[in-house]
């Protein structure tokens, strides 16, 4: 699909500065955030003292490999304000993050903080194909999850409307987009589809809005999802990346004119790629877990953050700074099923090969006999479960994820509707092993 966009158009000179300015920021700003984390974080003077390192000694940006790494593990360490580099009173905003176990993480702003994100996030729309002047559904969760008030902000730094729906209430989206006529949606991917689904239930052709772009994140997406989005739709279906520790939303987006994976606003968060069993600092191009580091953050400065998300890195296109490979899964997500390495992306990229199934599933894995048990849950476009042609696709399914992915699986091919929903980061795993003791 193409957009109206002029390319070369961007939000702020910077993102179009030379490899060389870029650089040069990155260094003046990184050895200002290694110190504002040293001087100000206890956590991180006690580690850096441990690893035998110092700020001072930061003099290329290569030099960064040789601190220490963070970890969700030490945010939660130091629940709920340990991090904070500023005192209280300069803090006006915390969110929060919950993990599958324990505590959640609570990351913090100060005002400087908050107009940085906001700028970001403004990149982002922009790049995506947000002007200002247009109106902008904001379909993500608002709360305590940075998706809703993240991109909230960035719209009104655009100059563009704001429509504060967040998350859930599907048959009321359905009407706003109806009646408000916006331009751009943002919420997770699993959401709009959810959403396009109650067009179709209300009687209405979710094309036929007014939508010409969408801005989708917080979840892992395949290639495969995007088309169905924009095929149902009718529109550009852009991929946001963000994540709390390093600010929310707007960390990476990708850019209309090239969707060729999100754009790191390399200004703000210095990316890496590292062998996950390692620690080695991965050459650009190479896969691996990507890695952040805060240049700019007051409240919360982080220091190679692991962020347990695969991806690479790859040459600017639509921008002079570099893009991050679409996110394909996390460290933490893989499962292993009688040995074999599963990824939910690659279940979900064989669902869409089958064309009477809808994009929603979900994965069980159970251990029955010592021997792990895959299902995959899946749901007909039209067609009762029990029928000649839900077998049919359960079959089809079944031969994709065995010769395609490598596992047997059994396939619960359902009725329309009865994969449960997400109303923002889609559940696409349950996993009993981790629930009882094997
Ligand atoms: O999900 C921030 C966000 C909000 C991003 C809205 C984009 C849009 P957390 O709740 O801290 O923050 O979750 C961060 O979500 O480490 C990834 O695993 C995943 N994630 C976020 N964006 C994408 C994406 C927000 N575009 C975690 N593709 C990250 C794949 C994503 N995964």
């Amino acid at each position: 699909m193409t957009h109206r966009s002029r390319s070369g158009d961007t939000f702020e000179p910077i993102e179009t500065a030379s490899r060389e300015e870029i650089a040069a920021l990155q260094l003046e700003r990184m050895k200002w955030s290694l110190e504002h984390a040293y001087a100000h974080v206890p956590h991180y003077r006690a580690k850096f003292d441990a690893a035998g390192v110092h700020p001072d000694e930061l003099q290329t940006l290569a030099d960064l490999a040789r601190f220490p790494f963070t970890t969700k593990e030490d945010l939660r360490q130091n629940y709920p304000f340990g991090m904070f580099a500023v005192p209280h009173d300069q803090i006006v905003r915390v969110h929060a993050s919950s993990g599958t176990t324990g505590k959640p993480t609570v990351v913090g702003y100060t005002q400087h903080d908050l107009a940085i994100w906001s700028t970001v996030m403004a990149r982002s729309i922009f790049a995506a194909g947000g002007r200002p002047g247009h109106k902008i559904h904001v379909g993500f969760g608002y709360g305590l999850f940075t998706g809703g008030l993240g991109a909230h902000y960035g719209v009104e730094r655009l100059g563009a409307m704001v429509i504060p729906m967040s998350g859930g209430n599907t048959e009321r989206q359905v009407q706003l987009i109806n009646d408000f006529t916006p331009d751009v949606i943002m919420c997770t991917p699993s959401y709009a589809l959810n959403i396009a689904d109650e067009f179709v239930r209300q009687g209405l052709d979710p094309a036929a809005t007014a939508l010409t772009v969408g801005l989708f994140g917080a979840e892992p997406w395949t290639d495969a999802m995007r088309n169905e989005i924009e095929a149902r739709f009718g529109i550009d279906a852009i991929d946001l990346y963000g994540l709390s520790e390093i600010i929310g939303p707007g960390v990476a987006c990708e850019c209309a004119d090239a969707k060729d994976g999100p754009t790191v606003w390399e200004d703000h968060f210095y990316p890496e790629i590292i062998d996950a069993e390692t620690g080695a600092v991965l050459p650009d191009g190479a896969w691996g877990e990507l890695v952040f580091t805060s240049l700019t953050k007051e409240a919360l400065p982080v220091v190679r953050y692991r962020t347990r998300d695969l991806s690479c890195l790859l040459p600017g296109t639509a921008r002079s700074m570099r893009r991050m490979s679409r996110i394909t899964g996390r460290t933490d997500d893989m499962l292993i099923i009688r040995g074999v390495n599963v990824f939910p992306s690659q279940i979900e990229e064989q669902v869409l090969k089958v064309k009477n199934l809808a994009p929603h599933y979900q994965l069980e894995v159970a251990r029955e006999h010592n021997l792990d048990h895959l299902t995959v849950k899946v749901e007909l476009v039209e067609g009762e479960a029990g029928t000649p042609a839900a077998r049919e696709a359960a079959h089809e399914l079944g031969h994709h994820i065995k010769s395609l992915v490598g596992v047997s699986a059994e396939i619960l091919v359902m009725a329309r509707g009865q994969v449960p929903r997400s109303e923002g980061k889609a559940v696409r795993v349950i996993d009993r092993r981790k629930l009882k003791p094997a």
